[in-house]
């Protein structure tokens, strides 16, 4: 299969006014792989329709202005904690800098202002689609159309400052949109669908810190050896299977596989009781598969469904369990900025 590529490439002067831009990118779900794709397993995840959007506009006098409107209340509310919102602004200020950094453009004044209608610390990428939003949208208020590769490059200065070791499939979902089967940076494949998945996210409203959680598994790696050996064998073979399934339009393998993603989650340490019970419940609900979604500690499962009418079944019966079902679909466009 094709690598992707970006169409446009970027033009390598920036503009000496900045002018008015908007961005926005998708988050992402991660249909297997999650965890064994930081040590080199294969990984698949789908860019979903909830979205981040970046407005940037000239301001007076000097530096940048970054503000962001993400939603905190849904942490504060469940998880006790709600997080410092000057550590979550400090990723997208690198993000800006980073881009006028690379355009040439650090005198500019700019004025960022992010939406994000993605969960925050749920597994769900909103940290990578509102950092690549951020860059895209920087980089064409300076006159640079960014390509998407370049786009990918960038996106690492935040998420290597969040994640500790990222592998690169969150933002690689955000910027390219679709599915995709991620291997490393320089191998990035589309997976063409016979047919949509029926999918559901269900957050369990605890929300997790991906930096811990992955380096917990890296560390966990380095002593179980044997097993891990086992393990990415495995997940080798889930995540072909899962692409395959997905060309195949083969919902009961999908599921199948799903399923079988989870249990290997749980036992590297990842998952939650929370998030196993949603994954029962879904499961006895009519799911063909269920499994969590990124980091995990908390976070979201995702579940696939045969048809629409069981999906919100299974989302009335999931929300009744005290989780919050979104009825999510694939986004394809992937990362987009346009003049405000
Ligand atoms: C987080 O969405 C996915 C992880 O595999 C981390 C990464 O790949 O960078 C847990």
């Amino acid at each position: 299969m094709p690598q992707l590529h970006s169409r446009s490439e970027e033009s390598s002067h920036p503009t000496s006014e900045p002018s008015p831009t908007i961005a926005r990118a998708p988050g992402k779900i991660i249909l297997s792989g999650e965890h064994f794709v930081v040590l080199g397993a294969p990984a698949v995840a789908m860019a979903i329709n909830l979205y981040s959007q970046v407005h940037v506009i000239p301001k007076n006098g000097s530096g940048l202005s970054v503000t962001a409107d993400i939603p905190l209340r849904f942490l504060a509310g469940k998880s006790g904690n709600p997080p410092d919102p000057g550590e979550l602004l400090l990723p997208l200020q690198m993000a800006a800098e980073a881009t006028l950094k690379q355009t040439g453009s650090i005198d500019h004044a700019l004025q960022v202002d992010v939406e994000c209608e993605i969960p925050v610390a749920a597994g769900l990428g909103s940290s990578a689609s509102t950092t690549v939003a951020i860059i895209s949208a920087v980089a064409r208020s300076n006159g640079i159309e960014m390509s998407k590769r370049k786009i990918f490059q960038l996106g690492f200065v935040p998420e290597n400052f969040l994640h500790g070791k990222p592998s690169g499939v969150d933002q690689a979902a955000c910027i390219y949109g679709g599915m995709i089967q991620f291997s490393r940076p320089s191998n990035v494949k589309t997976v063409r669908l016979k047919k949509d998945p029926v999918l559901l996210v269900c957050d369990t409203g605890i929300h997790h810190m991906t930096r811990t959680l992955v380096g917990g598994v890296v560390q966990k790696s380095k002593k179980e050896k044997k097993d891990f050996q086992n393990y990415l064998a495995k997940v080798r073979e889930i995540s072909s299977g899962v692409a395959r399934s997905l060309r195949e339009g083969d919902d009961e393998d999908l599921g199948t596989l799903m399923n079988q993603n989870h249990e290997l989650l749980r036992k590297i340490g990842v998952s939650h009781p929370k998030l196993d019970h949603l994954v029962e419940v879904a499961r006895r609900a009519g799911a063909l598969g269920a499994k969590l979604t990124g980091a995990g500690g908390g976070g979201c499962v995702i579940v696939l469904s045969p048809s629409r009418g069981v999906r919100d079944r299974i989302a009335r019966v999931l929300r009744r369990e005290g989780g919050t079902p979104y009825k999510i679909s694939m986004d394809t466009g992937g990362v987009e900025s346009r003049p405000a």
